[in-house]
């Protein structure tokens, strides 16, 4: 009898995908970069599961021209590369990779935010240019952390992750807008306050933002919510790119209506608005906020639970830990 085929559509830890191996027929692309859309259509003909990031697209053509998938596991907590009302639709189960970097995504948004308000990567750029004479009086003065008020756009485990470094590492005063409330208990223990967006804006001397990017979130802050920030405002983006219109903001921070940007997720990555590399006054990283090895092993392990039980692997078969439409495994 010929055994379940599944596809790993990036190259990863081998270990991890090891694991795969006494159960199913593994097929492997051992690139760095995704496979173009009709690639993947190919590589998936005959299989049942496919791991996947971030970056590979499924959507309803490739869902009907792969009518063998039944499993589709992202190892990435975002999942707006995948169209999971079609896959539903096809008795296809969607997972994706929630909890396992909350914690290291909140570090990095933390440090993205810290190096913004702090200009270490202009000042940095300046001393290895060999441009540094002189102490100067406000040579890269930036604005304070400690005491400022943190403003979270998007407030699920990663916007309460970094409230607590904010509120319990420095002292901040903490405001978030969120669809919904969090608890009494949680406000209180995060020391958070809910506003409306544009008294967030208004509020933040930080803001960071950490919603998911959805048809509603699309352009989410744009030119007429930057002009409501602070001049000496800081925005710093680790959700996705499409929430923020990257084209406002680039004129936002040209024009000096807010201070600085930190950014490590752009519209249409990986290309980046070219306006933006040419500003002084923005922080540019490439989509690395859960870039921890503990962390990236973590996320990969956890879509692998996901595609084992998805497919019938025991002890949790039939229930993958973290499915997104669990209703179509009953
Ligand atoms: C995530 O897990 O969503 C990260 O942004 C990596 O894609």
């Amino acid at each position: 009898m010929s055994r379940t085929t599944v596809f790993i559509a990036r190259r990863v830890f081998a270990d991890i995908v090891d694991r795969l191996r006494p159960h199913f027929e593994v097929r492997t692309h051992e690139g760095d970069a995704p496979l173009s859309p009709a690639e993947l259509i190919a590589a998936l003909q005959g299989c049942a599961g496919v791991f996947i990031t971030g970056s590979e697209r499924i959507d309803a053509t490739l869902l009907d021209a792969c009518p063998q998938l039944k499993a589709v596991c992202t190892m990435a907590v975002g999942y707006n590369n995948i169209d999971v009302a079609a896959c539903t639709a096809r008795g296809v189960v969607v997972t994706n990779a929630p909890g396992v970097l909350t914690e290291t995504t909140a570090d990095f948004g933390f440090a993205l935010m810290m190096a913004t308000a702090r200009r270490i990567c202009e000042s940095e750029r300046f001393l290895r240019e060999g441009r540094w004479q002189h102490w100067g009086v406000d040579m890269f003065a930036g604005g304070d952390i400690h005491g400022a008020t943190l403003g979270i756009l998007g407030m699920g485990r990663i916007g309460q992750a970094i409230a607590r470094r904010g509120r319990h590492g420095f002292d901040m005063t903490v405001a978030y807008h969120n669809r919904s409330h969090l608890a009494p208990e949680v406000e209180a223990s995060l020391g958070a306050t809910w506003m409306t967006l544009p008294d967030l804006l208004r509020t933040a001397d930080h803001l960071v933002i950490v919603t998911p990017y959805t048809p509603e979130t699309h352009h989410l802050v744009g030119a007429g919510q930057l002009k409501l920030m602070k001049p000496t405002a800081t925005l710093t983006n680790i959700a996705r790119g499409g929430v923020v219109d990257d084209a406002a903001l680039a004129e936002a921070l040209a024009a000096g209506t807010i201070m600085a940007a930190g950014l490590d997720v752009f519209e249409g990555e990986p290309t980046v608005h070219p306006a933006l590399l040419a500003l002084r006054n923005v922080v540019l990283t490439p989509h690395i906020a859960s870039a921890s090895v503990p962390t990236r092993r973590a996320m990969a392990d956890l879509a692998i639970d996901n595609l084992l039980a998805a497919l019938g692997v025991r002890p949790d078969a039939g229930r993958p830990p973290t499915a997104l439409n669990p209703e179509v495994l009953s």
